[in-house]
């Protein structure tokens, strides 16, 4: 498994942003969009191209198009990530990825998983907090059941304790994340993190 952290100083304003407990929904769903601009750059940087030849005003070159792209997005904090992944790719096909955790164990309970047709894809999973890995970990198992072959994690921010997880149980994906965090506390949360993702982006508590 790879884990690729960003350097890039814009990603490091936008996550301070999502880190600001000051931060509302409004301004904290616009920093995740922006960020997530520069996590898909880095996930797919050996995106594959087809080639065909184009005409400029001028002559004849090389034009290239992106292949063929899957996003599955962990519900419900993977949706924060969506709108900047269909922007900058929009052929992208979207599939859902239902979980939710047991606050005791952390362990995912699942309740839905429909994914778009994924042979050939290049598949994005979209799961901004790796906190135990147990969601991303079944997100990325039902991935594989349903054929993907190519998998990039997408997340804001991961900790040790899942990086670890997926290292064990999914050697063969890579991981982009904005940050790689100190640790979790007693409730699983990853700190500093930025609290609990799902609740900044929606407004509930
Ligand atoms: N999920 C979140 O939204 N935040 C965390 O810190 C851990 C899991």
């Amino acid at each position: 498994m790879t884990l690729e952290v960003l350097e890039h100083p814009l990603a490091k304003h936008y996550l301070s942003v999502l880190r600001n407990r000051a931060t509302e929904p409004e301004e904290f769903r616009s920093a995740a969009r922006r960020l997530t601009y520069s996590l898909v750059m880095e996930a797919t940087r050996n995106l594959p191209l087809e080639t065909s030849t184009i005409t400029t005003p001028l002559e004849e070159t090389t034009g290239f198009r992106t292949s063929k792209v899957v996003a599955i997005a962990v519900l419900r904090a993977g949706l924060g990530l969506l709108d900047a992944v269909v922007d900058l790719i929009p052929s992208v096909k979207v599939g859902f990825a239902g979980v939710q955790r047991n606050e005791e164990t952390a362990e995912p309970i699942e309740y839905y998983f429909k994914p778009p047709d994924l042979a050939e894809a290049t598949v994005l999973i979209l799961e901004p907090m790796l906190a135990t890995g147990g969601s991303l970990s079944w997100a990325v198992t039902k991935a594989k059941e349903s054929g993907a072959r190519s998998i990039t994690c997408l997340c804001v921010v991961a900790a040790p304790a899942g990086v670890e997880r997926m290292e064990r149980e999914h050697p063969d994906v890579r991981i982009v994340a904005a940050s790689l965090d100190r640790d979790l506390n007693d409730h699983f949360y990853i700190r500093p993190g930025l609290g609990d993702m799902g609740d900044r982006l929606f407004g509930t508590t």
